[in-house]
């Protein structure tokens, strides 16, 4: 097997993108994309290289994953992505966590034109059509029962960043306080100062201001809070958030809700024991505290069921979703029991909350999700990738962690020369990640970071891998770990052969 990015151009080999590549194929004849070019905006052939240029000086520093994965995608179907250059990429970010159908899947597609050929308004603020009140049904069929019964529906704002907003600001008005607990290592988006700068007093008002955010540890078995790990580590950060809510002289002002993931993303994919989650949902019952759980990332099948909290059986008050929901199209909304729905109205509006082609796509995404018992795949697939990611590891010192739940893996890195911690953790190797991860992109794969440290490689491939796939993951990921640990090894015994310059993040 060719290790490099296989041309669009070349024949069908055994490297595990071939389903996709002959799709693919089928795409390009229809479209005519030569390899080198894409269509400018006058329609003239553009090259990748100048678009990526004027991306460069045109774009903001703020760009992220445009700067780890320099290519200019043309075409997707699945889990491949062809760049203007031609070649071809598996990916394992899949619009980070979006795509459980991969790229371009046929339901999806089939769900688009459906809709675009019905004629129906594709933005309708936030009034009822048909496809959100069939989206709307399929989101609650695939709720678990107990939560989704007596349970409404807000649809926000097009990001899980707005959802996350107006799931805290329903319990702030539910509740009268203000502040919230959240968890080390949390990611639950990017917006912050949008409400303070809104001058609309009726919208402002019911809510107390100032609110403060109290960080608990979230038990990251493999770099414990408590330097301790394992199941004893999350005794440890539940007895302390207990103990913390009720100690009077705690610091800790009732908070209107606490928000958490059960498997953290952003913060390195480390999945919450279930009996840790149990823990939370029991001690914010026991204290009136709402419990919000933001699925953005862990929701529609990605962690091997539909919904991450299914795993633990616990009900909370809210659930935040986005991405998936939307079958690749913007959407998110916030779902709660309620008796929390003191809101009044248009106490979180926005343009954007009607996107009735994202409502259809989404409505095709989890019905296919469900009806193919893609979740359990998930669960199936990611028990034998982590089973084959820690034999790796077993040969490959500078893999410290494997974990996950489903199909969200993560591999940490660590500097396999440095002395353990107490728990056996080595310190996390930021700039071997970086060099792995663009081994993989040299190699056809695309893997972004993520961590405390952005040292751990992230796999999130789409529900739909097929076994060649997986095979072809694996085989390109290791390849790439191996590689870029014995170039490191080579310029630790050698100090004139230095490997690629660690770049800050995002460098170029
Ligand atoms: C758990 C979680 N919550 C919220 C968000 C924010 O979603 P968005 O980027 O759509 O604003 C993300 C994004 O990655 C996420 O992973």
């Amino acid at each position: 097997m060719s290790l490099a990015a296989v041309p669009a151009q070349a024949p069908a080999s055994s490297s595990g993108d071939v389903g996709a590549a002959g799709a693919l194929g089928a795409a390009g004849a229809v479209g005519g994309v030569e390899a080198a070019g894409v269509a400018g905006a006058a329609g003239a052939p553009a090259s990748g290289e100048a678009i990526l240029r004027r991306q460069r000086v045109r774009e903001s520093a703020a760009r992220t994953y445009a700067r780890s994965f320099p290519i200019v995608p043309v075409r997707a179907h699945g889990m491949t992505v062809e760049g203007a250059d031609g070649r071809r990429y598996l990916d394992c970010l899949s619009g980070a966590g979006t795509l459980a159908l991969g790229h371009n899947h046929p339901v999806v597609l089939e769900a688009i034109r459906r809709t675009l050929d019905s004629g129906a308004p594709l933005h309708l603020l936030d009034l009822a059509t048909a496809e959100k009140d069939d989206f709307t049904s399929a989101l609650f069929e695939s709720l678990p029962a107990d939560f989704a019964a007596g349970a409404r529906i807000h649809f926000c704002g097009p990001a899980g960043t707005d959802a996350v907003e107006a799931a805290l600001k329903l319990m702030q008005t539910a509740t009268g306080r203000s502040g919230a607990l959240a968890f080390t290592g949390a990611y639950h988006g990017m917006t912050a100062g949008a409400l303070a700068l809104t001058g609309n007093v009726a919208v402002k008002e019911p809510l107390p201001s100032g609110g403060e955010v109290v960080r608990l540890p979230y038990p990251y078995g493999y770099r414990c809070p408590f330097g301790v790990g394992g199941e004893a580590g999350a005794d440890l950060a539940a007895t302390y958030v207990e103990r913390l809510l009720d100690d009077p002289s705690g610091g800790v002002v009732p908070p209107a809700a606490m928000i958490l993931e059960a498997v953290q993303g952003e913060g390195g994919v480390v999945p919450a024991p279930d009996g840790w989650l149990r823990e939370m949902r029991r001690i914010t019952a026991e204290r009136g505290i709402p419990l919000i759980v933001d699925e953005v990332q862990t929701g529609v099948g990605r962690t091997g069921a539909m919904w991450a909290v299914e795993h633990s059986g616990i009900v909370p008050d809210a659930m935040v979703l986005s991405k998936a929901i939307g079958g690749s199209l913007p959407l998110a909304v916030v779902v709660y029991r309620e008796d929390y729905d003191g809101w009044r109205p248009g106490a979180h509006t926005g343009t954007f909350r009607g996107n009735t082609l994202a409502m259809a796509a989404g409505a095709a995404t989890l019905r296919y999700v469900a009806a193919h018992g893609l979740a359990e795949r998930a669960a199936v697939v990611g028990e034998r990738m982590t089973a084959r990611l820690r034999g790796l590891a077993a040969e490959l010192p500078v893999i410290g962690d494997v974990r996950g739940r489903g199909l969200m893996l993560g591999v940490e890195l660590v500097d396999p020369a440095a002395e353990p911690d107490a728990c056996g953790a080595r310190p996390a190797d930021p700039g071997l990640a970086r060099r792995v991860r663009e081994a993989c992109l040299a190699r056809g794969l695309i893997v972004e970071l993520g961590g405390r440290h952005d040292a751990v490689l992230r796999l999130l491939p789409p529900l739909t891998i097929t076994d060649e796939q997986v095979a072809a993951v694996l085989d390109r990921l290791a390849d790439a770990i191996a590689a870029a640990a014995a170039l490191d090894s080579a310029a630790a015994a050698s100090p004139v052969a230095s490997p690629a310059a660690p770049a800050a993040r995002g460098a170029e």
